[in-house]
């Protein structure tokens, strides 16, 4: 059974891999399930590095959220008390034009480059606030820093980007004073890292899908 499994998953790697290189680069489906089905090797090397470093980056952000949760309020992760709390951090949306739909290309780039440049800064409160996850979220925040550079090279005009210094204080809803708010703080920002991540990620996906399309057609 498994041989036979193989052979068949061997033989479906192979068309894959002929079908994209004659045709337009199918780009493999990635489910946000945050499972790490690890073994499996789904490794059919498809993306440029900024889109697997995107990839990564969700994946890791998702793990980390969870894990925080777990952590720290000791409750399951499906916990539906903290989806009340709100906070006002960098999401992408439709008018950014990071979707097929009206796809803007530069303003799409933009809006993820000024994305980044805050949640560094968030990602700074995090791992002074979660000590106990520090090496995993200083990983995310270095990646954050590369697929960041990798942003601003493809941008046409990287200048428009302006290093903007936040204020963090000022925006995270619960005071810092008490390690009970500094833990909800944590949770929100990487609550909402992930859901920006996972834009970017599809985003990046739609570029290269793009350029590779007009490679092939034009
Ligand atoms: C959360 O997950 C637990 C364990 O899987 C389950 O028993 C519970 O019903 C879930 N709660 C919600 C609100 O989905
Ligand atoms: C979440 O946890 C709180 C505190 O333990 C509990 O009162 C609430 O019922 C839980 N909600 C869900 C949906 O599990
Ligand atoms: C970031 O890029 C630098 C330079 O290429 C590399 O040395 C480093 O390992 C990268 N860090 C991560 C977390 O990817």
């Amino acid at each position: 059974m498994d041989s036979a499994q193989h052979l068949h998953g061997f033989v479906l790697a192979l068309l894959v891999v002929s079908l994209s290189a004659l045709l337009v680069r199918a780009a493999p489906i990635v489910e946000f399930s945050g499972d790490d089905s690890s073994g499996s090797s789904r490794t059919i090397p498809l993306s440029t590095n900024w889109e697997s470093l995107a990839e990564w980056l969700h994946s890791e952000v998702l793990k980390l959220r969870d894990q925080q949760f777990r952590d720290v309020f000791n409750l399951p992760v499906n916990n539906s008390s903290f989806s009340l709390y709100t906070i006002k951090l960098p999401q992408i949306t439709v008018a950014d034009g990071c979707l097929s739909f009206e796809f803007k290309k530069e303003n799409c780039l933009r809006t993820i480059a000024v994305g980044f440049q805050e949640y560094l800064q968030y990602m700074d409160y995090v791992k002074d606030s979660y000590t106990s996850g520090k090496d995993d979220v200083e990983k995310v925040r270095d990646t954050i820093q590369n697929l960041s550079a990798d942003v601003f090279q493809r941008m046409k005009n990287p200048k428009s980007v302006t290093k903007l210094e936040i204020n963090t204080k000022d925006i995270l809803s619960h005071s810092s004073d008490s390690e009970w708010g500094q833990a909800v703080n944590v949770h929100l920002i990487l609550r909402e890292f992930t859901n920006f991540m996972e834009k970017t990620y599809l985003a990046i996906r739609n570029i290269n899908e793009r350029k590779s399309r007009k490679i092939i057609f034009v």
